[in-house]
């Protein structure tokens, strides 16, 4: 595919200088506008390196730049410069359609290093870095020449070494979806990571690497380099057959680049992904609007109604018109329709291959949904669940985007969820990052918008594609029905995966504590966390996830149904990266503020300084009240309005797993004379404080009957989302399960080996100790590799009783228990200690081939 604007460079350029190399004596600097930052590139040996100041201090060491191309090999990638280092200065404003800021900057400073190879064939590349007040790009780019037509990128060797061992946060690359959980390390334990990575030396400097304009090559993730341990390097996506990329001259690549600050907060509100992104290709972009929408959606993640047809299909007329209705009454602009389309039937069993993207099912009048939308003002978000079926897509695809087109679908949400196919083709790879970009041209002819889930990571192209609203690309609210993530994961979103751009959450849940049948599976936050997330979670498609009758009455809805999607002005006022975030956002002259805070409660004083000086505000409060944590009564909430000005500094108490959202309205002075100021509201606070201090613990011991034992029983092993029957039933309530897996005496751990230690709380004489594993490899439920039982008197020195290992049998898609029993003749017993290595990924004979396995462990029932 061939993309002329990226072929283009921007024509924004202030100054233009030609600096003869001579100058330089083979060393080229470049520094930020504010010259705080400063670039200094060289060639060691004949070969391109980098590296980086900032205030004086060298944040990365020596970095190799390059590639290995078509038969070249480290040995002949040698280069010496070739002519000119031309410099320019970057100096523009611009205003997105919608985005964090309605005017970005775009300033910096830039020079083009141009080399060729000291051998034959002499193959020609120049290095372009670009560098920003608040971090440093470079991209590479390959000009016409005479050896190098159609060419083969066999490996990019660019680096990233890093002058200290900083704290990072990243994800690994599993070579997935990017819906794990951000994992914090020292960075000399990172292996194999997806971008965005972040870094830390602790309160004063801030780093995040990633990559921009990710077009017609392959997704850029981190490996540790053979050299030494604080030194990443690039790793791309492959093809099938080992190549990286396969392209020709001329061609730019994407940016990588590092966002360098002594404030987290300028990290957050960074806009130089963007600022690396060529402008806007569409000449017409009056059909691209930021949009709220509800769904026919959460009820099928919690298994009232279905995706496919049948007795409970979700996407029916009926259905929709009622959400119509729901929508057109609380002005939300869009509904979308999950399950419309035939062809779900055998989604969920893992087989895409009869989707039909223009065939509704027979309960579905699709063009009198649409109508109904129209006369009530409510557009009607579409949906393609490809399950990762490609082929499958792409041939249905124009018809499928025509036939939306036809009927006035203006948004459509994909998906792709299940394994690849065609099978072996890398997620990350140049064809996928080629695919997703030509769903989005499609979509960009039918005039239609698009919010991609289990998506390519956004590198900034909504700037050029604008249409390219959202993703996914996030461990978002679905897990909560599933595998619950703990409230830490929100606040560390904002530090990491939202710095590439934004993400489809799917936000918006009201009723926290959903499922009776499975009570363990909640959402673990608080409504008025909930609620802030809309500040700080910026996607300008956002949803209001729950279903109509958990919102519809609720007095915490008003936020919901008025906050913004897209904005003028965003802030991060205060935060702490997996701890808390305080983020102000402005549209026209009202402010929203969201705060939200980890399994920690913790009080905040936030100056409302960022208001207008000169105005008074009406604030609506939505906050944690008495009683609230994240596991006891999630949904109690306080609202009422207080009357403020830019002077008052506001206390947010927030409970564990809490949070706290405000609408700032500027109103004339006399309106506000009968509500009560900042300082009622602070006293509130004063006294919940103390309260949340006192509220639910999470990842710590939790005491449970165990039936066996006839006593409370302390469970050593942290709650953890990873334990599907976590909460009141843990590995140690002692009620053997039955073979069902799901009856909720089981509890499922992904990916994961299993440490869990018993307390009895006092010596006990034990005659038997058994455990059991489940065997069903249909649903990824694999045997542990090894067991091992450990007890103790002391609980410091433990004595190993037994380990056995286990082996799944191949192809056996039997439900089958396997039982660990160690007999002890009544030892006097005080802690159980059980580790269970997980059998690792699903070996190559299994349908899902590759991803994390399960292991279900019955209970620890001793005797
Ligand atoms: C996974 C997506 O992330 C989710 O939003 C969607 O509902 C399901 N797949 C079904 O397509
Ligand atoms: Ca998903």
């Amino acid at each position: 595919m061939s993309r002329k604007h990226n072929l283009l460079q921007n024509t924004f350029v202030v100054f233009f200088l030609m600096i003869p190399f001579a100058l330089f004596s083979q060393v080229a600097t470049v520094s930020s506008p504010d010259q705080r930052l400063l670039v200094k590139f060289d060639l060691h040996d004949s070969v391109p390196v980098y590296q980086v100041y900032y205030k004086n201090k060298q944040l990365l060491r020596p970095s190799q730049l390059g590639f290995l191309l078509n038969s070249q090999t480290i040995a002949t990638a040698k280069y010496h410069l070739d002519g000119n280092i031309t410099s320019q200065t970057i100096s523009e404003t611009w205003k997105p359609l919608y985005g964090q800021f309605s005017e970005i900057k775009n300033q910096a400073n830039q020079l083009q290093i141009h080399l060729v190879q000291n051998n034959r064939p002499f193959y020609r590349f120049s290095i372009i870095i670009r560098v920003y007040n608040e971090g440093f790009a470079f991209r590479y780019y390959f000009p016409e020449q005479p050896n190098l037509k159609q060419f083969t990128i066999t490996d990019e060797l660019t680096e990233f070494n890093f002058a200290k061992d900083y704290t990072a946060w990243w994800m690994k690359d599993d070579g997935g979806i990017y819906e794990q959980l951000f994992q914090r390390t020292p960075l000399s334990k990172v292996k194999n990571i997806f971008t965005p990575i972040t870094l830390t030396d602790g309160d004063s400097l801030f780093m995040a690497v990633h990559q921009a304009a990710l077009i017609d090559y392959a997704g850029m993730s981190l490996v540790r380099s053979a050299k030494d341990s604080l030194r990443l390097k690039c790793d791309l996506a492959p093809w099938p057959d080992g190549a990286k990329v396969k392209t020709w001259a001329p061609r730019y690549t994407p940016w990588r680049y590092v966002l360098i600050a002594n404030q987290l907060s300028d990290l957050v509100e960074s806009q130089m992904i963007l600022n690396l992104n060529d402008s806007c290709t569409y000449k017409e972009v009056s059909w691209i609007k930021p949009q709220k929408f509800t769904g026919i959606f959460w009820a099928m993640h919690t298994r009232q109604w279905t995706w496919a047809d049948g007795p409970l299909h979700g996407a029916t007329t009926a259905h929709a018109k009622s959400y119509i209705e729901f929508a057109a009454a609380h002005h939300i602009d869009a509904l979308l329709m999950e399950g419309w389309n035939r062809g779900w039937e055998t989604w969920a069993v893992g087989d895409s291959s009869v989707q039909d993207f223009t065939q509704a099912y027979p309960d579905l009048n699709l063009a009198e949904v649409v109508a109904y939308g129209k006369q009530k003002g409510v557009e009607i978000i579409g949906h393609h669940e490809t399950g990762g079926n490609i082929p499958l897509y792409e041939n249905q695809m124009s018809a499928a985007f025509k036939y939306y087109s036809s009927l006035g679908i203006h948004s459509v949400k994909t998906g792709y969820s299940g394994t690849m196919i065609p099978r072996g083709m890398n997620r990350h790879g140049q064809q996928m990052v080629n695919h997703y970009q030509s769903v989005v041209d499609t979509a960009a002819k039918y005039r239609i918008m698009i919010d991609s889930h289990e998506p390519i990571i956004p590198t900034g192209l909504s700037r050029t594609y604008p249409n390219w609203m959202t993703g996914e690309a996030v461990r978002g609210m679905e897990w909560c029905n599933f595998d619950p993530w703990p409230p830490s994961h929100l606040t560390t979103l904002p530090y990491t995966r939202s710095l590439a751009g934004p993400f489809d959450f799917t936000i918006g849940i009201f009723k926290l504590k959903y499922d009776t049948l499975r009570p363990w599976l909640r959402v673990n936050t608080t409504l008025a966390n909930q609620l802030a997330l809309y500040v700080i979670f910026y996607s300008p498609m956002q949803m209001i996830a729950d279903l109509p009758e958990n919102m519809e009455h609720n007095k915490a809805f008003p936020f919901a149904e008025t906050v913004p999607v897209s904005w003028d002005e965003t802030r991060l006022l205060q935060g702490s990266i997996g701890e808390f975030s305080v983020m102000a956002r402005r549209k026209h002259q009202q402010w929203w503020l969201g705060a939200i805070t980890n399994e920690q409660n913790r009080d905040l004083h936030i100056p409302l300084n960022f208001l207008s000086a000169k105005q008074r505000y009406v604030a609506e409060i939505y906050a944690d009240t008495l009683g609230t944590d994240w596991y006891n009564k999630p949904e109690t909430i306080a609202v009422a309005k207080y009357s403020v000005d830019a002077a008052d500094t506001l206390h947010a108490a927030l409970a564990k797993g809490g949070g706290l959202a405000v609408r700032f309205v500027p109103v004339d002075k006399s309106k506000t004379k009968n509500l009560p100021g900042m300082g009622v509201f602070n006293q509130l606070q004063a006294t919940n404080s103390n309260a949340f201090a006192q509220g639910t613990l999470y990842g710590f011991k939790t005491k449970v009957s165990h039936l066996a034992v006839g006593a409370k029983v302390t469970y050593q092993a942290p709650y953890s989302p990873d334990y599907a029957a976590g909460g009141d039933s843990t590995l140690t309530d002692g009620i053997l399960g039955t073979q069902n897996c799901r009856d909720g005496n089981w509890q499922g751990i992904q990916g994961k080996d299993e440490v869990a230690t018993l307390d009895l709380g006092k010596l006990k004489a034990v005659s038997s100790i058994s455990l059991r594993f489940l065997q069903y490899t249909k649903d990824w439920i694999f045997i542990p590799k090894q067991v091992t039982l450990y007890i103790s008197a002391d609980g410091k020195t433990y004595t190993q009783v037994a380990t056995e290992t286990f082996e799944t049998i191949a192809k056996d898609e039997r439900a089958l228990i396997h039982e660990f029993v160690v007999n002890l003749a009544e030892t006097l017993v005080r802690y159980i200690k059980m580790e269970a290595t997980n059998a690792g990924p699903l070996p190559a004979w299994h349908p899902a081939a590759g991803n994390p396995s399960w292991m279900f462990c019955d209970e620890v029932v001793v005797k």
